[in-house]
């Protein structure tokens, strides 16, 4: 897990209860464990935050997921403070933001946090480089340089092309690209982005997504990113947080998510999500054990022992051709004793980061796959069976949550 050393944003034991004594009865009764309905019900307050523990580390993209008034948008908002804490700490880089107020308070969200919201507004009266330079002008940075920060904002979202346009004239994707430039020219440690795709359509939400990777591989800023859609949560968190009226329900990894959902609540969100689109081949990829062409075919079949096949490689690693043990063993009893005569070259390739819904169409022949890296060097096998069965895994695990939890 994270040391205090690589972490940015830590939650510890956080409470917010909204209403007029937020630290009275309702407090005492969320302690007590009790759940935000039932507080509701007995104290006439509303839990936004019922006691919530994470950190995040420096880096990392961290997803926050759940339903509607789980308390996704209280959460970011502690963050910078837009919302008070009841009970509890919020630290980001080493400051309890809660000790913060005025001008220090408004240095702390300038200098330190961008935020981009799902409808985000611009100014209609300002041009798309204007826009995106405002933050900076506001911390009082001269225009050239404001325009330079714009300008590779700007590029780094595809927009450089639009920087003199009006607002007005861009479609809504762009604009909310817009409003993602905006929040990365003031170069932020901390970017918070409250469903800041959930309005575009789905081609256009995907191509963000896309773009915000491609982003984060080169800036490789601290992001919270808030989502109702568990799908784009797995696809792009490093660690997904669920939660539940107001509480965290689980962290972990996109793939700890799908395959070791935390409670019955999980396992039903998971229902719904395709996990051949998030797992990837070399995740279920097994070790080559390949063979060379100067092994005799009996030697070669040993080596291949078990499994379906193994791929022949040359000098560089790279595989030639693949030698299942059906093909050998015809070839041995029709008296072959070399193994180039029960070679076949028709073999399938899929790169390390494929997911298993793109290979699985590869799988239908029955075939290992050979995983090979950039350069073409095999780095792992596929074998078709258990391709079928990483598809198949998700779906016992939520019928066994099923009869333990729902039955
Ligand atoms: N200012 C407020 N005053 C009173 N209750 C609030 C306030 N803000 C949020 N809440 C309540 O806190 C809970 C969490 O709300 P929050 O906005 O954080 O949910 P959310 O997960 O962001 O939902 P959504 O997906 O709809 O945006 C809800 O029950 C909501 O009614
Ligand atoms: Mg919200």
């Amino acid at each position: 897990m994270s040391n205090a050393a690589d972490e940015i944003v830590r939650f510890d034991s956080v409470y917010k209860i909204f209403g007029p004594r937020p630290r009275g009865r309702a407090y005492e009764l969320a302690k007590l464990g009790i759940g935000k309905n039932e507080v509701q019900r007995l104290s006439g307050h509303v839990m936004g935050l019922d006691n919530v523990n994470f950190s995040v580390k420096r880096g990392e993209l961290f997803v926050i997921m759940g339903l509607s008034g789980s308390g996704k948008s209280t959460a970011i908002r502690m963050v910078n403070k837009l919302h008070e804490v009841t009970v509890g700490e919020v630290w980001v880089d080493g400051v309890n933001v809660q000790e913060l107020s005025g001008p220090a308070l408004q240095e702390f969200r300038r200098e330190k946090m961008g935020m981009v919201f799902q409808h985000f507004a611009l100014f209609p009266h300002r041009n798309v480089i204007d826009n995106v330079g405002y933050g900076l002008k506001v911390r009082k940075v001269p225009k050239d340089e404001r325009d330079e920060a714009s300008l590779r904002a700007l590029a780094l979202t595809g927009l450089e092309a639009y920087a003199y346009n009006a607002p007005s004239e861009l479609s809504g994707g762009m604009q909310q690209r817009v409003g993602l430039a905006r929040a990365l020219a003031a170069d932020p440690d901390v970017l918070l982005m409250d469903e800041a795709f959930s309005a575009l359509d789905p081609l256009i939400r995907r191509q963000m997504q896309d773009e915000m990777l491609a982003i984060q591989n080169e800036l490789h800023k601290t992001i919270i990113f808030i989502t109702h859609d568990l799908n784009e949560a797995l696809r792009i968190g490093d660690r997904v947080c669920i939660m539940k009226d107001g509480a965290v329900v689980q962290i972990g990894t996109p793939e700890e998510i799908l395959t070791q959902p935390a409670t019955g609540y999980v396992a039903e969100f998971v229902q719904d999500v395709d996990q051949g689109r998030v797992i990837q081949a070399h995740e279920v990829m097994t070790e080559p054990v390949p063979v060379t062409t100067d092994l005799s075919l009996a030697d070669a079949l040993a080596k291949v022992g078990d499994r379906t096949g193994a791929f022949v490689i040359d000098d560089a690693g790279k595989p030639i051709g693949l030698l299942t043990v059906a093909d050998g063993l015809r070839a041995a009893n029709v008296g072959s004793s070399s193994i180039e005569s029960a070679i076949r070259n028709d073999f399938e390739t899929a790169s390390p980061t494929a997911t298993l819904n793109t290979v699985y169409a590869k799988a239908g022949r029955g075939l290992p796959i050979a995983v090979v890296d950039d350069t073409g060097v095999l780095v792992g096998n596929l074998d078709p069976q258990l391709i079928m069965e990483e598809m198949g895994r998700v779906e016992q695990l939520i019928d066994g949550f099923e009869r333990e939890v729902f039955m």
